[in-house]
């Protein structure tokens, strides 16, 4: 598989962390630290608030960067589905991209790839990005199954979707025990799942799509391993957890992503 030279993607998913005030005030120190970054505006730089707070964010954030995105959305459109949030609700406050499948809801909740496939669809009818996620569980990995349960979820996520959406689309590898656990998987590894992924891709697709699509890393990224991770020609950036939240960090990682670009 060709080395890629997509647009670098780095999201931060600040999950369900900070209160109204200190989420303004990170998203103020973010755009302010991101936007003195060269190269910024050749990446997709994206925080994931609290649905709760996506509009005050949103207001902080102005144009950017960072733009604003969703950590999830209903699988419905609108109607007595309470406590949930629809595509349209979100495209209505502002954002302009969606986490779809986080192992926090497919795990933590147990969405099954099939409602997932549902929300993907709805996010992007609504006119938002999708940030895919798909990851092995350790028990996976250990047994021999990682390729097998990505080749899964990416089919169960893609098969079958107009290729014309795929430039709204970022699939993030997120192996499920490396989040929030302090333990990132070696690049080496990293980057021999995104070629699984790609290979995918490149079945139900064709290589050059595959080459295309942009695939980033999610686990324990930090202002320390970013480079090295985003330095491998598979990995077109990150999906950020905790270093999200300080804005030091974060901004050294949109930095290593922004040397990427520089390269592509
Ligand atoms: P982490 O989270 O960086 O805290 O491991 C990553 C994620 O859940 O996207």
């Amino acid at each position: 598989m060709p080395a890629t030279t997509n647009r670098p993607f780095l999201g931060g998913n600040w999950k369900m962390n900070l209160r109204l005030a200190s989420a303004v005030e990170l998203a103020e120190e973010v755009h302010a630290a991101l936007s003195a970054i060269p190269l910024a505006s050749k990446v997709d730089l994206v925080v994931f608030p609290p649905a709760c707070y996506l509009q005050a964010v949103g207001r902080a954030i102005g144009h950017g960067p960072p733009s604003l995105g969703a950590q999830d959305l209903s699988a419905h459109l609108d109607g007595a589905f309470t406590g949930q949030v629809s595509g349209a609700m979100l495209d209505d406050l502002g954002c302009g991209w969606v986490l779809v499948g986080h192992s926090e809801r497919r795990h933590g909740i147990g969405e099954s790839n099939a409602v997932l496939r549902t929300k993907l669809e709805r996010a992007l009818a609504a006119g938002l990005k999708v940030v895919l996620c798909v990851g092995e569980t350790l028990a996976e990995r250990e047994g021999g199954h990682a390729r097998s349960v990505l080749v899964g979820q990416v089919r169960a996520g893609l098969s079958g979707l107009d290729r014309g959406v795929f430039g709204s689309l970022v699939l993030a590898y997120e192996p499920v025990w490396a989040i929030g656990t302090g333990r990132t998987a070696r690049a080496e590894d990293a980057a021999e799942a995104h070629r699984w992924i790609r290979e995918e891709v490149a079945d139900l697709y064709d290589p050059g799509l595959a080459a295309a699509t942009r695939v980033v890393y999610g686990g324990s990224v930090t202002a320390e391993n970013a480079a090295e991770l985003f330095s491998r020609p598979e990995i077109d950036g990150g999906l950020v957890g905790g270093a999200s939240l300080k804005v030091d960090s974060f901004a050294a990682i949109g930095r290593a992503a922004a040397s990427r670009a520089s390269h592509g």
